[in-house]
């Protein structure tokens, strides 16, 4: 332990990223930037290819950044996981989606650790960074690490620590969120805070992985149950004929105890639909049900369909149906400024549309075309003339450099999922 931990203070410890993807691509250049030398590895060829030329795929990473640390020699891209061999502390950033029943799909990791099994010497240090149920650490990589005979504690480290970061947040990147690590051994959590220390202004250690998994799913779970409460009291609001937004922002006033969601079309995105259901499979193969994580699942993603709804009442007022109408879709990205359409609202959103008979069109900035779960379609340029031809502007998502006057100035009818247009009281807007 002495060397690796002399080494990781000196930054002469070699460092990996594997899973160079929304997680693991900041972090590898926030090392590389602190004066470690980082390799990362991704299985993806475009993607490694692409940084090696210089070109970021990640909204908050800039070109110019990757260029430059490719440059120093201290970040180095491959495609190869016999470099494992090489390093001293491996960092894994793989994705953990849901099967198609919903449960866990934690292939990925099991991949990458038996990759690591291939590769390892004694002295390394691994840490777990991918969102996953509590158990993961100790009882699915540990085993397949030690099936070479290596002890943990002894001859490797291992610990968790989740991933916090908020893509698109400009307040919040790695350095000022707070870390949270749980090392199987003290020793374990010992060195992972030694390295993270070096470009993470507060470390947070716990007791345990377990802890540390728990974590962050109770940060996800509490934003997914936040926003589902907001979502209902919405629809309530709508029945009883009041403003949901007015009604949120008098709240907030409150200088405790209060802390303000905001209704949506649904969830979207990589984490919150799909961290809380990690939690409640480890709950129920425990006997345990959480039901609060049950009814956030089944109110969020109804939102859709309630969207849906308001543009067919919408429509109705103006003597239209969905079905022959031309509705198009404001912004298709999981959330407002980035480029990330997983598990967007907006899709499902077009889709049960095009079902219903519309013809359906989008316009994101952000999104030059979709191809994602058989759903093919490209941006279309916004123009004063192709909104005049549209029956139903509806802003799915709230990007900032969307030029709202042309918009509320040129479309017949929106509907307004996201109070992007706050404040501005027209017959021809329609609000969630
Ligand atoms: N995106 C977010 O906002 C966010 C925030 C916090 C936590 N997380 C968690 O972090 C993890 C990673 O998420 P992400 O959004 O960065 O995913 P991503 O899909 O953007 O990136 C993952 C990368 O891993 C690579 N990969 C997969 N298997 C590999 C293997 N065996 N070897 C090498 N590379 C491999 C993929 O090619 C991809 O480039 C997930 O568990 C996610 O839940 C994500």
């Amino acid at each position: 332990m002495s060397i690796l931990l002399k080494r990781i203070k000196t930054k002469d410890a070699r460092i990996g990223i594997v899973g160079l993807g929304y997680v693991g691509l900041p972090l590898a250049l926030e090392f590389a930037r602190s004066g470690y030398n980082v390799t990362g590895i991704d299985k993806n060829m475009e993607r490694v290819e692409s940084l090696k030329k210089g070109k970021s795929y990640i909204i908050d990473v800039t070109d110019s950044e990757v260029k430059q640390l490719i440059k120093t020699g201290r970040f180095n891209v491959t495609g190869d996981a016999s470099v494992l061999s090489k390093l001293d502390a491996v960092i894994i950033c793989v994705p953990t989606p849901l099967t198609k029943t919903k449960d866990p799909d934690v292939s990925y990791i099991i991949s990458v650790s038996q990759e690591i099994k291939n590769y390892m010497h004694k002295g390394q240090l691994f840490v777990l960074e991918s969102t996953t149920y509590p158990g993961t650490t100790e009882e699915l990589v540990l085993p397949i690490l030690e099936e070479g005979g290596l002890k943990v504690g002894r001859d490797f480290f291992l610990a968790f620590s989740p991933e916090r970061i908020d893509p698109g947040n400009k307040q919040y990147s790695v350095r000022n969120i707070p870390k949270v690590i749980g090392g199987v051994t003290r020793h374990c959590t010992e060195l992972a805070r030694c390295m993270y220390s070096a470009i993470i202004d507060t470390i947070v250690p716990v007791s345990s992985p377990k802890v540390a998994e728990t974590v962050k799913l109770l940060e996800n779970t509490f934003r997914s149950v936040n926003i589902a409460l907001v979502n209902e009291i919405a629809l309530m609001a709508g029945r009883l004929g009041i403003d949901v937004w007015e009604v949120i922002n008098a709240a907030k006033t409150k200088p405790f105890g209060f802390m303000p969601f905001y209704p949506g079309p649904g969830l979207g995105g990589h984490c919150i639909p799909i961290d809380p259901l990690y939690l409640s499979w480890v709950a129920k193969k425990n006997g345990f049900e959480l039901r609060f994580v049950a009814l956030a699942d089944q109110v969020n993603s109804a939102m859709p369909e309630f969207v849906v709804e308001k543009i067919t009442d919408a429509l109705n007022g103006a003597k239209k149906s969905i079905k022959g109408s031309n509705i198009h879709i404001l912004g298709v990205a999981y959330k407002k400024d980035v480029d990330d359409v997983r598990e967007s609202p907006a899709l499902e959103i077009m889709n049960i549309l095009r079902h219903k008979g519309a013809r359906v069109t989008y316009t994101d900035p952000y999104i030059p075309e979709i191809n994602y779960h058989g759903l093919r379609a490209r941006s279309v340029p916004l123009t004063k003339a192709f909104l005049n031809k549209i029956d139903c502007s509806v802003i799915v998502t709230n990007h900032g450099n969307f030029n709202y006057d042309l918009i509320v100035s040129h479309s017949k009818l929106i509907v307004d999922t996201r109070n992007a247009l706050k404040g501005i009281n027209k017959k021809h807007i329609v609000r969630l």
